[in-house]
């Protein structure tokens, strides 16, 4: 079908899929598609998963949606449990539908802080290649200035560090925040060195600045822990999660334990937290902590990672190493100009990977991928990467 209805901001593939199954997408003519991205990691069961599909047909029949000027109970259930998960007993969640949202919730709760402890000309801190959402404050807050070209003025209240290290160089007394993925999604599948990170967090915490951990695309067991954050055993002030929360359905959090910052009438949403939407994050998240609990998941993330490995050594004249942390995996091309190419042949191989960065070529498999799957999908890529160029045979 033609796009005439539609602005025309997303580079679309021409694949009309029809249905889903596991790990599998099925186009018109039912021909089979090994999905290694779970619609950039919010299928986090992958597609059509019966218990999700149950749960929403059992909540759609009771309540869809409610305002929350009345008491959810199933919100607070899942607020309970997300905190819970997350090993920070004190947190307190606020219920969005995004991740731009969830960050544009956390950028709003940095700067009552700020007002609240007269913190004056405040500036926030992130790292280039980072991304945090599309919405003017997000954007800003996204150290890539080829997205925010013709969209300013902006909120002017950002301040970039080149990478960990230079933190340090940017901080001064108009410092409120430090915000930062703990493994850069969009910007390249970059997990920062945890020792770096883990003394990053300590010198924030001597100096008073607040640590927001971005885990819209890290978190729900994204890297093998509930939170990257628990994987890098730190303890940030805030943390915000969305995409593989409610299994496909919208759904953003923000979630801090500073006390009495976020006060009545200081924020809303009136999707957010609707009882749908965390009924299923309910499910989603039960069934993810019975998958960790029993380390099924682990072996999810083992298998997926062996195959990711045999791989890389069997084709390493085309790459320059992998990258990432549990299933949120990538591979770096040596010749950039590969990138297309790659993606573009395991399409015709009927295997769905993402891009990242300028070199990636980036894995976000569901966490529920079974073992014939991932080998399915590794003898695609192998297929698709024959006529790649070749930097090591110039
Ligand atoms: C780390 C991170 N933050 C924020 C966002 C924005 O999330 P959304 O597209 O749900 O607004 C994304 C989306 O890719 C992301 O990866």
């Amino acid at each position: 079908m033609n796009n005439n209805y539609l602005f025309p901001v997303y580079k679309q593939i021409n694949i009309e899929f029809e249905y889903g199954k596991g790990s599998s997408l099925y186009d018109k003519k039912s021909n089979k598609y090994i999905d290694f991205t779970s619609g950039i990691g919010v299928n986090s069961l992958g597609h059509a998963h019966p218990k999700v599909i149950k749960t929403i047909n059992k909540q759609a029949n009771k309540l869809i949606h409610l305002s929350n000027i009345y008491s959810i109970k199933v919100q607070k259930e899942c607020a309970k449990k997300i905190v819970k998960l997350s090993t920070y007993e004190k947190m307190k969640c606020f219920f969005c539908n995004s991740g731009a949202e969830a960050n544009e919730a956390a950028i709003k709760f940095i700067r009552k802080y700020a007002y609240l402890n007269e913190i004056k000309n405040h500036k926030i801190i992130t790292i280039n290649n980072s991304f945090h959402g599309r919405t003017l404050t997000t954007l800003k807050a996204t150290a890539q200035e080829d997205k925010q070209k013709g969209f300013g003025p902006f909120t002017d209240e950002f301040i970039y560090a080149k990478d960990i290290e230079d933190i340090k160089n940017k901080i001064d007394e108009n410092t409120v925040a430090v915000m930062l993925e703990l493994v850069q999604g969009e910007g390249g599948i970059n997990a920062f060195d945890k020792k770096q990170i883990q003394t990053l967090a300590k010198e924030l915490k001597n100096k008073k600045i607040l640590l927001a951990i971005d885990e819209v695309q890290t978190g729900v067991y994204r890297t093998g822990e509930f939170l990257a954050s628990n994987y890098y055993e730190i303890k940030p002030d805030i943390i915000t999660l969305a995409k593989g929360l409610a299994g496909g359905l919208p759904i953003g959090v923000m979630m801090s334990d500073i006390e009495d910052v976020f006060t009545l009438g200081n924020h809303g949403s009136t999707f957010g937290g609707n009882p749908l939407c965390t009924k299923v994050a309910l499910e989603v998240l039960t069934i993810l902590e019975k998958r960790y609990k029993t380390k099924k998941l682990q072996k999810t993330v083992e298998i997926f990672q062996k195959e990711l490995d045999k791989f890389y050594l069997k084709n390493k004249e085309y790459f320059v190493c992998k990258t990432g942390i549990g299933l949120m995996l990538g591979l770096k091309l040596k010749d950039e100009n590969n990138l297309s190419k790659v993606f573009e042949e395991a399409l015709k191989h009927k295997l769905l990977v993402l891009k990242s960065g300028k070199d990636i070529i980036r894995f976000l498999p569901s966490l529920l991928i079974l073992e014939k799957e991932i080998k399915e999908g590794f003898r695609k890529l192998q297929k698709s990467i024959i006529k790649l160029n070749n930097k090591d045979k110039k």
